[in-house]
């Protein structure tokens, strides 16, 4: 991992147990949808862990999902108890609807099994409290992946961010014309309660700096095809004064960004874009000098994969053998699902809306 790389553990040591037994840790993956169909690769090659199990509550779901990666005699269910119960796993990867985060990652936590989630942590603030407040109880690490944080491009964005001097502005757009998963459809705002997190969580690690308050409108264009709001604006104000801004529709009439959107930042230095994808570039104010970034390397080469999992992966079993803290450590990432709840709060108040994690 690279020495600049966001770490979140306390001074004080880890707040979790670490898994000290001479075996690989034992995990099982919970959501056979599409997802839960690209951990399970990822948890098969891993030197450090095994796949012990496979809940869904389609258990067909599940049992199909094992069968199409040739493991018949994996054992799968629809109860998330009688697997913990049976394989007792050390961690397992929550890979469900987001309603259905918190019950499954609270149930194992009480069980003392640690978690790895999908994004967003919960729908809503009070179920993040009582999950982290969960983890601390059973001394769990409890982390959710973003995956976005590991992309190659997203890391040497953020090397040449951290060159501009103080940051006054960041800016994203988020654009894509996508017919999605059907949970999508039965959200209100499913741009902000689905989507949004990623480009929020992606402003935290690039800027450095925390939300403060948002103010954010969400509503829906007269051409989508979605029951709910599928787009949003809003305006956040971060630590060191810095403002956020992030447009978006999940109904993009054309013109889509890349996944990631597209991204300029402004601080006392120059100015540094990136368009989600490629390579960033930077224009320096004169007297001074942005450095480009160190050209990177995949770590993972040669395996084709869905991006961000296997690096999740990697800082997830570090943590839980050494006690370093993962990037998505829930006491860090309640932050970003706090500008998600924010910014819903202020669609609904009309009002800016202070953050509070
Ligand atoms: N990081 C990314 O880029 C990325 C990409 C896609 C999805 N996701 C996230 O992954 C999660 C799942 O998304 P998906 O696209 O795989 O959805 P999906 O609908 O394809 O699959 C979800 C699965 O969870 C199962 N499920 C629901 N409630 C359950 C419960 N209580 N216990 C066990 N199983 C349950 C469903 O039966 C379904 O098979 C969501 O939170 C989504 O936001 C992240």
């Amino acid at each position: 991992m690279p020495s600049d790389t966001p770490t979140h553990a306390s001074p004080a040591g880890p707040a979790f147990d670490l898994v000290t037994a001479d075996r690989p840790l034992r995990a099982v993956v919970v959501g056979a949808g599409f997802i839960g169909g690209q951990w399970a690769p990822e948890l098969l090659a891993h030197p450090d862990t095994e796949l012990v199990g496979w809940v869904d509550v389609a258990e067909d779901l599940a049992r199909d999902a094992a069968a199409e990666l040739g493991l018949d005699g994996l054992p799968v269910s629809s109860s998330l108890t009688a697997v913990l119960d049976g394989e007792e796993p050390d961690f397992i990867v929550n890979c469900t609807v987001p309603r259905a985060h918190h019950d499954v990652t609270v149930t194992a936590l009480k069980r003392g099994v640690s978690v790895l989630s999908e994004k967003p942590m919960s729908v809503t603030l009070e179920e993040a409290r009582s999950m982290v407040g969960a983890a601390d109880e059973a001394r769990r690490l409890f982390a959710v992946n973003q995956n976005r944080r590991f992309m190659p491009t997203l890391v040497a964005f953020r090397r040449t961010v951290a060159e501009l001097g103080p940051l006054g502005l960041l800016t994203s757009e988020f654009y894509m014309p996508y017919r999605g998963r059907p949970f999508l459809d039965e959200l209100e705002h499913p741009l902000l309660q689905d989507m949004a997190i990623h480009l929020f969580d992606a402003a935290r690690a690039l800027s450095g700096a925390d939300p403060v308050s948002v103010y954010c409108e969400s509503f829906r264009p007269a051409w989508t095809w979605y029951p709910g709001a599928c787009s949003a604006t809003a305006i956040f104000e971060m630590t060191g004064g810095l403002r956020y801004t992030f447009t978006g529709s999940w109904s993009a009439p054309g013109g889509a960004t890349s996944w990631t959107g597209s991204w300029r930042a402004a601080g006392s230095h120059g100015t540094a874009r990136w368009d989600g994808n490629g390579e960033p570039t930077a224009e320096a104010v004169q007297g001074h000098v942005v450095r480009p970034p160190a050209p990177h390397a995949d770590p993972f080469p040669g395996r084709s994969r869905f991006a961000g999992l296997a690096e999740g992966l990697e800082e997830f079993v570090t943590g839980l053998r050494s006690g370093r803290a993962p990037q998505g450590e829930c006491h860090d990432n309640i932050r970003s699902l706090a500008m998600v709840t924010a910014a819903l709060e202020s669609v609904r108040t009309g009002t800016r809306v202070p953050i509070l994690a």
